[in-house]
């Protein structure tokens, strides 16, 4: 048995230590808000967050997963309301939004770390993030809006 929290409910697991995280998101729990891109670390289809990090779950093992918190795409807000998520809607930023729970989980983090990024700052940190829609602009123009939103909210 592997425990870990996921969306801030502990979850015991009957799985492989070997398995990727991924796996356990999608097949063993359902969520299947996280996609499966490439499997091998090159699109961020599959970005969750672990203990407040961005990382890849289909090459992150239950192993490392273990005793850690898991936040997936369903478990970002309450109300689908963190900054990310309305300014998505707002710009509407998806085409086909295969790719979008993977942005919006990297954005999240980039915006937790860099609250006021520039364009090269969001260029860098979403890198990492493919879209073969090519939605780049509008992800830019949601990230300073999600950016604006995060910071009126404070007032
Ligand atoms: S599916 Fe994980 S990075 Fe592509
Ligand atoms: S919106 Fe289609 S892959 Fe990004």
């Amino acid at each position: 048995m592997i425990q870990l929290t996921v969306n801030g409910k502990t979850e015991n697991l009957d799985v492989s230590p070997d398995m990727p995280l991924l796996w356990a998101i999608r097949d063993t729990l359902g969520l299947t808000g996280t996609k499966f891109g490439c499997g091998v670390a090159q699109c961020g289809a599959c970005v969750v967050h672990l203990d407040g990090e961005a990382v890849r779950s289909c090459v992150t093992k239950m192993s490392r997963a273990k005793g850690k918190n898991v936040v997936t795409i369903e478990g970002l807000s309450k109300d689908n309301d963190h900054p990310a998520q309305k300014a998505w809607q707002e710009i509407d930023v998806p085409q086909c939004g295969y790719c979008h729970s993977g942005q919006i989980m990297s954005a999240a983090v980039l915006l937790r770390e860099n609250p006021n990024p520039t364009d090269q700052d969001i260029d860098d940190a979403m890198a990492g993030n493919i879209c073969r829609c090519g939605t780049y602009p509008r992800i830019r123009k949601a990230i300073h809006l999600a950016s604006q939103m995060q910071e009126k909210n404070k007032i």
